[in-house]
């Protein structure tokens, strides 16, 4: 088929290169100049495996004018939804597409498909895309169709997650939409699950929200399970022999980031509150979190002074295999540490020139460099972690990295 990708992001990225792979005709839309340019040398934008070796070996066009996307059969909309302020998602980016697709389709002859992939509020897709895209004239449903199909791709493993995914939604407008969408879909051997729009945005929240809660819910257990001098992870394996509760995302530790969980969680509470339910486990959820990445500098100061102290950082980026710092717990730590007066350095295997961005001030070094601090909190289990020599050192584990047990004061966050 003849595929378009609005949005070179990392949903957008992955869906085109894993598209035009499967054999499909895929042109990417991009206002970023620069990414256009990279994705047409074949340099992959972003830091995801597999992704550079499928842009070099698929068929896959970038460009910065949507006239070319005039022959398309499917359109997907991959554009951001960020969030300013840390409250405000901003849907302005996917009104602005919606509206350029929209010009396309008033010179288009024939149906072609819509997609929604970006992550939106429940009912943003009819309360603004379709909207957007009608201002050409033509109907939704008539002269296109529109679907909302959530991506489910975890950072670092999109490619494969997009390869091999655990099941597919496809929330529809019109059924001849859907039905065009799961021919694109159909060699894939997964679940599939036909619903209207408002659904399938919010099976697409509801699902990072679900494990952004289980992540808390075994923080909190793990709190409480370290003051009564039992094994969180000990706990975890028997609860996790339960079907119904399952061994995935019980790892306790300092809390989630990345650019999804928490702003998808916060995407529902805004949606919650905006028809007047008060949501309580979510709000919870986050606040939790947000405590979890504190309680780590906490212990550290029960362990050391932290005025005037060399504090080392080990693991900037939000979980290990990205370099993507989006919401890392590395940077509420580092803004407290750097609070109480304390000196920082950090390294990371490859977020480092992203987290100089936010943070000029702090000094950066090797690993060994950072172990010879004053005392070293670890906030990534990046796997290097545990080939550290860390005897005679003070450490403050966020992650549960088995060698740095060794160290002369050792303490985990949850255990
Ligand atoms: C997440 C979801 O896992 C994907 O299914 C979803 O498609 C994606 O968001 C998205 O909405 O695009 P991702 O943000 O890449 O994927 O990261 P995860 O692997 O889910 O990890 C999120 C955070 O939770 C990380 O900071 C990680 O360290 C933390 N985490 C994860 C824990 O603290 N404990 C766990 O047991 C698991």
């Amino acid at each position: 088929m003849r595929i378009s990708v609005v949005g070179a992001g990392y949903v957008g990225l992955v869906t085109g290169a894993c598209l035009a792979k499967l054999g499909n005709e895929v042109t990417l839309i991009d206002i970023d100049e620069k990414r256009v340019e990279e994705v047409n040398n074949k340099i992959s934008p972003i830091c995801e495996e597999g992704l550079g070796e499928l842009l070099n070996s698929a068929h896959i066009e970038a460009s910065s004018n949507f006239q070319k996307i005039t022959d398309s059969e499917v359109i997907f909309i991959c554009v951001g939804t960020p969030c300013a302020d840390g409250e405000f998602i901003l849907l302005e980016q996917v009104e602005k597409a919606s509206k350029e697709v929209g010009q396309v389709l008033r010179a288009k002859r024939g149906y072609c498909v819509v997609c929604v992939k970006s992550t939106v509020v429940p009912g943003a897709t009819e309360e603004i895309i379709i909207p957007a895209l009608e201002e050409s004239g033509r109907k939704a449903g008539k002269d296109f169709g529109i679907c909302m199909s959530p991506e489910f791709l975890r950072e670092g493993r999109a490619v494969y997650d997009f390869m091999n995914p655990a099941r597919i939604i496809v929330g529809e407008y019109d059924g001849r939409s859907g039905s065009i969408l799961l021919k694109l879909y159909r060699s894939f051997n997964a679940p599939i699950l036909r619903t209207n729009l408002k659904t399938a945005e919010m099976i697409k929240l509801a699902s990072n929200t679900f494990l952004a809660a289980k992540i808390s819910l075994i923080n909190e257990i793990g709190n409480i399970c370290k003051h009564l001098g039992i094994d969180v992870y000990e706990v975890a394996e028997g609860m996790g022999l339960d079907e119904r509760i399952g061994s995935k995302f019980l790892n306790a530790g300092v809390g989630f980031g990345g650019s999804c969980l928490p702003k998808d969680l916060m995407m529902l509470i805004g949606s919650a509150k905006k028809v007047g339910y008060a949501p309580q486990i979510l709000e919870q959820v986050l606040n939790l979190n947000e405590a979890q990445a504190l309680r780590l500098v906490e212990l550290l100061r029960k362990n050391l002074p932290l005025k005037g102290a060399a504090i080392g950082v080990l693991g900037l980026a939000f979980k290990p295999g990205t370099d993507d710092i989006r919401e890392s717990r590395a940077i509420k730590i580092v803004e407290a540490l750097l609070q109480e007066g304390a000196a920082v350095k950090a390294y990371d295997p490859i977020a480092v020139e992203n987290f100089k961005k936010l943070f000029p001030q702090i000094e950066y070094g090797t690993k060994e460099e950072v172990l010879n601090s004053d005392a070293v909190l670890i906030i990534t289990e990046w796997d290097e972690f545990n080939e550290l020599n860390y005897k005679g050192k003070i450490v403050i584990d966020g992650r549960r990295i088995p060698r740095a047990r060794e160290a002369r004061i050792y303490e985990g966050i949850c255990w």
